[in-house]
């Protein structure tokens, strides 16, 4: 036991030193910020802030069905996540005034998980696939037919004595969303009639994201002040929107109750997003990226020592978007910080840094 006891606290000491994996400007959620976010979707179309190309296909798309009176193509949406594919599901459903069914890949691991929804689907009701590349395999054959004959074979009996019986379902339309669309077999890829692809949001887009959030919470959100969030929210309304819920808690408790700019910038000074949206450790990977291994090259393993960290953390957490903004460069020998890097941590770019890349 005690020796339990002492392991146990050795483990928190080295939790507490270690970056949190859910820091402020990661985009994923967990269920308890799901259930927040809930309040600040937008529930029609009109409401849905930027992808303009996407909106304004899909708009055409349903329209069309809407006017045919029948269910539309099934839809396909991909991006990374908090970018509002789950939002734009629901919308779907909304605008076609159709009651929307959720489910998601990982929780359909045998066919007959599959069956089951299928089976119970009503006429023009909405099937939306969460996390649809983790869909089993086994149900994967039976979502082609689903999708393309409207028909599902109905496992009957076990073993030698058991049947198929084929189901005609009526007419219905799935909606997948994927946050890795390469990871689609292509047959199921193919069966989807429209592909909407979401992208990074600009400033001025999650700026309106913002004000709108703030509206719907009944928060005071001055012009300047969603102007500063937004451009630290790394292109994701849900990073925009948990920036705003922490801006809020500091103006409510050190403020005035206003989200004026001096609280958005002294609330985010406390929570460590800096001008660019990077947290403790995306800047910490930069620091020691320059100031120990002289811009690099370095190796991914070493840089993660430098850290603390372990190298799939500084791979898959830090480095995606370090690398989307031009950085940190990957080489053949390994990591290189980019001038803008030097600028941004207020240091000399050094005089060649040309070289190296070499
Ligand atoms: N275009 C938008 N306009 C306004 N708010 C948006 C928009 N897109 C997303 N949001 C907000 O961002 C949050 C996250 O969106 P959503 O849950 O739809 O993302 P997602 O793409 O499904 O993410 P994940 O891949 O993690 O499931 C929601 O609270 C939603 O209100
Ligand atoms: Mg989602």
């Amino acid at each position: 036991m005690a020796e339990h006891a002492a392991r146990g606290e050795g483990d928190d000491e080295l939790v507490t030193e270690r970056f949190p994996a859910d820091s402020l400007v990661r985009s994923g959620a967990d269920d308890v910020e799901r259930a927040a976010e809930a309040a600040l979707r937008p529930r029609r179309m009109a409401e849905f802030v930027g992808q303009r190309v996407v909106r304004e296909q899909l708009s055409l798309v349903l329209q069309a069905a809407r006017g045919r009176g029948r269910a539309p193509d099934h839809v396909l949406l991909s991006g990374p996540p908090g970018l509002g594919k789950t939002t734009l599901a629901m919308i779907i459903a909304a605008e076609l005034g159709a009651s929307l069914r959720v489910t998601s890949g990982p929780a359909i691991q045998h066919a007959g998980d599959l069956a089951a929804v299928l089976s119970s689907l009503e006429e023009g009701e909405v099937l939306f696939l969460d996390e649809i590349h983790r869909i089993a395999r086994p149900a994967e054959e039976l979502l082609y037919v689903a999708m393309e004959d409207f028909r599902v074979d109905v496992m009957v009996g076990k073993g030698a004595g058991a049947s198929a019986i084929p189901l005609a379902l009526p007419p219905f339309t799935v909606v997948g969303a994927t946050t890795r669309a390469g990871l689609l077999p292509a047959p199921l890829r193919d069966r989807f009639g429209f592909t909407g692809h979401l992208d990074f949001y600009a400033t001025d887009e999650l700026e309106q994201v913002l004000l709108r959030s703030a509206g719907l919470l009944g928060v005071p959100l001055a012009g300047a002040a969603a102007r500063e969030i937004a451009s630290r929210s790394r292109g994701t309304p849900r990073i925009a929107n948990r920036l705003l819920r922490r801006v809020r808690d500091w103006a409510e408790v050190r403020g005035d109750g206003t989200l004026s700019l001096a609280a958005a910038r002294a609330a985010l000074e406390v929570y460590e997003v800096d001008q660019r949206g990077l947290d403790r450790l995306d800047r910490a990977v930069l620091e020691a990226l320059c100031q120990r291994f002289g811009g690099g090259p370095v190796g991914l393993t070493t840089l993660a020592v430098a850290v603390g960290e372990e190298p799939e953390t500084v791979e898959t957490v830090a480095e995606p978007f370090l690398v989307r903004e031009g950085l940190i460069g990957r080489t053949p020998r390994g990591r290189v910080a980019l001038p803008a890097t030097w600028e941004h941590l207020g240091l000399t770019v050094p005089r060649d840094p040309g070289t190296l890349f070499g």
